[in-house]
């Protein structure tokens, strides 16, 4: 089950987040990123926290640990803004901690520029997403950060943010676990992800025991109320079997024809280029010449 542990001091809100997470210390001497289940994005945003991350620890991905944070708004009082005060003031209780990786760095285009990923790597993590239905991990948003690990040369790749996932919870009627979806733009596309590899290793793996474990580490007041359900345990089951028959038809979904670096480069650079058409000449971008796309004056496209 997740670690309970209670927020003793606020120390500052992650705007960078479209839920404006929390950065707090704990009774346990811990720091932890706070999602909130005030937010916009609502409970189900915590659930998908909860089964996406704990899939990837145990198939061996980097990511975080979670806890479950008891939240006072009071310790928030300096918060001056006041969006965020009634953000905390429809939280108190019991909230979604995620371990605060000090010093890590959002994995961005420009540092994926440096950084390279193994193909097996991208892999599993591409694989992942794809069963879970993630579809918030692109190029510009990848939820993806570097990291230093002690006694390891160079910074490694953590995963965070699963909230968007599991697409499906949003319309349990309507939805295929055979679906593909479209993974064309995911962050790690460009290491030419080695899917198919990851699905033998990985589907074995998921099995319904591994998902029920999963699933009971979600607290009942999350999955309560779901429309079309009586009780938190039918909820819990409908996620078992869903990921349960998703698995096994993986060949349905993996997702494959990556775009390359230089593919991605072109249709970013299209984009801009339609993005100037229309505007007054000198509110068009002068080129830039520092190894990435530019745009000529006549509309035609230099991969730096
Ligand atoms: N565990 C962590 N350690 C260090 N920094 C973190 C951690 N989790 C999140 N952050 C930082 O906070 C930012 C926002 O976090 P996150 O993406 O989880 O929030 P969100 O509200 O779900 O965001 P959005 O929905 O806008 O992507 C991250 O991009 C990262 O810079
Ligand atoms: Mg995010």
């Amino acid at each position: 089950m997740l670690r309970e542990v209670t927020a003793t001091r606020y120390v500052e809100p992650l705007r960078s987040g479209g839920s404006v997470p929390g950065v707090v210390e704990a009774d346990d001497l811990g720091t932890y990123v706070v999602k909130f289940t005030g937010s916009a994005q609502g409970r189900k945003a915590l659930v998908a926290e909860v089964i996406v991350g704990e899939l990837a620890r145990t198939l061996g991905l980097r990511f975080p640990e979670l806890v479950l944070v008891h939240f006072d708004p009071a310790i928030a009082e300096q918060e001056p803004h006041q969006e965020v005060r009634d953000l905390h003031a429809a939280s108190a209780g019991v909230n979604l901690g995620m371990d605060h990786l000090p010093g890590a760095r959002d994995f961005t285009p420009e540092i994926a520029r440096v950084f390279t990923v193994d193909p097996l790597e991208a892999g599993r993590i591409v694989w992942l997403d794809a069963l879970t239905v993630n579809v918030d991990r692109t190029v510009h948003s990848s939820n993806l950060m570097v990291w230093p690990t002690l006694g390891v040369a160079r910074p490694r790749l953590w995963l965070i943010d699963h909230g968007a996932a599991l697409v499906f919870h949003h319309r349990w009627d309507v939805t295929d676990p055979r679906r593909a979806y479209d993974f064309r733009h995911h962050a790690l596309g460009h290491y030419g992800p080695d899917v198919r590899a990851a699905d033998a290793e990985l589907a074995p793996r998921v099995t319904e025991e591994l998902l029920r474990r999963i699933l009971a580490e979600v607290p009942d007041a999350w999955l309560a109320d779901e429309p079309g359900f009586a009780t938190a345990e039918e909820v819990r089951e409908a996620y078992v079997t869903y990921l349960q028959a998703r698995v096994e038809a993986s060949g349905d979904w993996l997702p494959t024809g990556f775009p390359t670096r230089e593919e991605l480069a072109a249709e970013e650079a299209l984009r801009a280029a339609k993005n100037q058409q229309g505007r007054p000449a000198w509110l068009k971008q002068v080129p830039d010449l520092h190894g990435k796309p530019a745009v000529r004056q006549d509309g035609t496209v230099h991969l730096g």
